[in-house]
């Protein structure tokens, strides 16, 4: 090729690495496109991306002709232990492209005799940045190559960024389709509301009028029961309701609960202590056990005095939800058919938290759950 075709080769590629960026929304199939095209435009043989999150949690979130020693037992020499590569990025000295010595996954694979190699020893590693946001590394190699000169670097830096953004672009992406969703559940729960919940009432109350109208026993029977399930199906309404908008949050978890305790006949006792500055994940994971709580309460502890502890300080927060009713055997290993006590303890833990439920026969039961908070930078 001559110089003018490379050149026109070269924008033709980054061309295609900006539009790979820009049209993609799966994060998987958009890092393993444009590791290709990086390749093909470096001409560099092989490479990896990883994403690696606030807490250094990595994960090979993308790879292309990694020699086979590092392929072994499903890649598992890369998706465990560390590495020199990720000790840079997780302590902050990697902040721009740089070359790495030589690879601590190769030197082991060499050592341990894993397999071919096919010589690569060293890889340029270049974190994933948009702005201040980190989001993982990029890595490339080619055998015998030990050494990435300047400009090769900058260019890596340089799709870097492009990539960083628009793995940025894809979370924001998701949050806004969180936040529809969030909308549609409020639409339809106004919805039934207005619909469903009026219609049930306007039965309650035809029943109750006619019961009035009759001496017929049987009937009287007949519209006592029809009553009695329209009420039924008007509380179990409101408590659907109650459960798809999680609306009262604009006033706090606390209150939330509190007014959702009201709904389901409780009396609850909120306490809030300390401040409360949570996520909205965090949030509404309090408001959706919260809510399952007072639920088992109302329907299992047979008493309607609810205690609710709530506590913030910078680290984590934490819910208490005490009923001094009649209490159950809880059992954390034994598999439940049930949703209630899974799903609670599922949704502290995919935060990182903690899930303990204390209770015994006559002496009431309390959930405890703690879920850690991120701190500002991390
Ligand atoms: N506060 C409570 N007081 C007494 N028993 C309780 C309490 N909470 C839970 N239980 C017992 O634990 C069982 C499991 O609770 P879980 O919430 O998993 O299921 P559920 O409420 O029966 O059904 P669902 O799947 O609708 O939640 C209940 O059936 C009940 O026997
Ligand atoms: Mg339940």
């Amino acid at each position: 090729m001559t110089n003018d075709e490379l050149k026109v080769h070269e924008l033709r590629t980054l061309k295609a690495i900006a539009e790979t960026l820009n049209s993609a929304n799966d994060i998987h199939t958009m890092l393993n496109d444009v590791l290709k095209e990086v390749l093909s435009l470096t001409k560099l043989e092989a490479g990896w991306i990883y994403l690696i999150d606030e807490k250094g949690n990595y994960s090979l979130a993308a790879d292309y002709k990694l020699p086979e020693a590092l392929c072994i037992e499903s890649k598992k020499p890369m998706c465990e232990g560390g590495c020199w590569c990720l000790d840079r990025y997780n302590d902050g000295r990697l902040k721009r492209a740089a070359n790495i010595i030589e690879c601590k996954r190769l030197e082991d694979a060499v050592e341990f005799e894993w397999g071919d190699t096919r010589d690569i020893t060293h890889h340029a590693t270049v974190p994933l940045l948009a702005g201040d946001e980190r989001f993982g590394l990029l890595n490339v190699a080619s055998p015998h190559k030990n050494r990435f000169v300047e400009k090769e670097l900058a260019l890596l830096e340089g799709i870097a960024y492009q990539i960083g953004t628009a793995l940025k672009r894809i979370a924001l992406t998701q949050k806004e389709q969180e936040s529809a969703l969030l909308a549609e559940r409020n639409r339809l729960a106004k919805d039934l509301h207005d619909s469903v919940n009026q219609l049930l009432f306007s039965i309650s109350l035809t029943a109750g009028g006619t019961k009035e109208m009759t001496e017929d026993v049987q009937v009287k029977e007949m519209l006592d029961y029809i009553q009695g399930l329209s009420k039924e199906a008007l509380s179990e309404m409101r408590s659907l309701i109650w459960q798809l908008r999680p609306q009262g949050l604009e006033e706090g978890v606390g209150t939330a609960l509190a007014n959702y305790g009201k709904v389901l006949g409780l009396t609850v006792q909120v306490d809030v202590k300390g401040v409360l500055q949570l996520s909205f994940s965090t949030e509404e994971a309090l408001w959706r056990i919260g809510q399952e709580a007072l639920n088992n309460c109302s329907k299992h502890s047979e008493t309607e005095e609810i205690a609710i502890v709530i506590t913030g300080n910078p680290s984590y927060v934490s819910l208490e939800i005490h009923d001094d009713g009649k209490g159950f055997q809880y059992n954390e290993d034994q598999p439940r058919l049930t949703f209630g006590l899974t799903s609670m303890k599922e949704r502290a833990e995919s935060l990182n938290g903690t899930f303990q439920v204390t209770s015994a026969a006559n002496q009431g039961t309390t959930i405890y759950i703690q879920i850690p908070l991120k701190r500002e930078g991390m």
